[in-house]
């Protein structure tokens, strides 16, 4: 794993930082107070702006670059969410400064391990929300539709970490079902290095969708294409129904 030191150099500033401000805050009281306590919000003296923060049109393709290289420092979501918010942060600035991506890495594994929605979506939708509000729901929506029925991987690293063979449709945002259905084309398991690679591939994909629906949307040209999952069908729900119920879909009550 290359390239940590500048994120953590900020970290560890970061932290002393606080640090020194809950010292300063509750003065002598420091020798009883837990380390937890010291980093909660005691620094903070005003409330940050609201959302949306603002968006520049970015390039996809070094953006997909970013977040491949980021997958190696912390994984999925930290690798979309952190290739859009520090490109952001260079040329907006502003509260997007004091924004600590850092705090997005549990999205990994589709939630630190529980395979739940797919780290790379979640870091989309903190970008989108960010960038876009509400109206970057409708493009986090479009980006879940196209990931299910996209073969990914499809980006290709300047310098590839390993080989990979195989491409899939997942049919869902699942990290499991999608990650799951890749392992067993390619014949390898979670921690091989194809899988690894296949990951951070399809994080510089998800960043390159991402920012290329957000371009479309700061140029005003942006519609939603894939409509309310739950109006749909009646409950909240992935459209991969009969690989979970087989022949039998329930009907949810309307
Ligand atoms: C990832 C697996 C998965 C997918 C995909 C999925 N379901 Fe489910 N669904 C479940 C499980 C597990 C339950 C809870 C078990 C149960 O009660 O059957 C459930 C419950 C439900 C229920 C409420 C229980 C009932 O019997 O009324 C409905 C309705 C339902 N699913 C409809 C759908 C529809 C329609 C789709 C596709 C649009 C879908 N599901 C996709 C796994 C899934």
């Amino acid at each position: 794993m290359s390239g940590c030191g500048q994120d953590q150099k900020k970290g560890v500033s970061r932290r002393e930082m606080l640090i020194g401000a809950g010292k300063v805050a509750v003065g002598a009281a420091i020798l009883s107070v837990g380390a937890a306590e010291l980093v909660t919000p005691a620094a903070a003296t005003t409330t940050p702006p609201p959302t949306p923060w603002g968006y520049r049109k970015l390039d996809p393709a070094k953006t997909a670059a970013i977040a491949y290289e980021n997958w190696y420092k912390n994984y999925c979501c930290y690798a979309v969410a952190s290739s859009i918010i520090d490109q952001l942060r260079e040329q907006i600035g502003g509260p997007y400064n004091n924004l600590p991506v850092e705090a997005f890495i549990f999205g990994h594994g589709g939630t630190v391990g529980w395979g739940t929605l797919c780290g790379t979506l979640m870091g989309a939708g903190i970008a989108t929300s960010f960038a876009a509000g509400k109206k970057g729901e409708e493009v986090l929506n479009d980006v879940i539709a196209w990931y299910g029925d996209t073969q990914l991987p499809i980006f290709m690293p300047a310098n590839p970490k390993a080989t990979i063979k195989q491409v899939n449709a997942s049919d869902s945002p699942l990290c499991h079902v999608s990650v799951g259905k890749w392992m067993k084309k390619e014949g390898v398991s979670l921690a091989s290095a194809e899988r690894k690679d296949r990951c951070a591939r399809v994080a510089a994909d998800v960043a390159f969708h991402t920012v290329t629906l957000l371009n479309k949307w700061a140029d005003g040209n942006f519609e939603m294409e894939n409509g309310s999952q739950s109006k749909e069908y009646g409950i909240t729900a992935q459209n991969n129904c009969m690989e979970c119920h087989g022949d039998n879909v329930p009907s949810p009550k309307i």
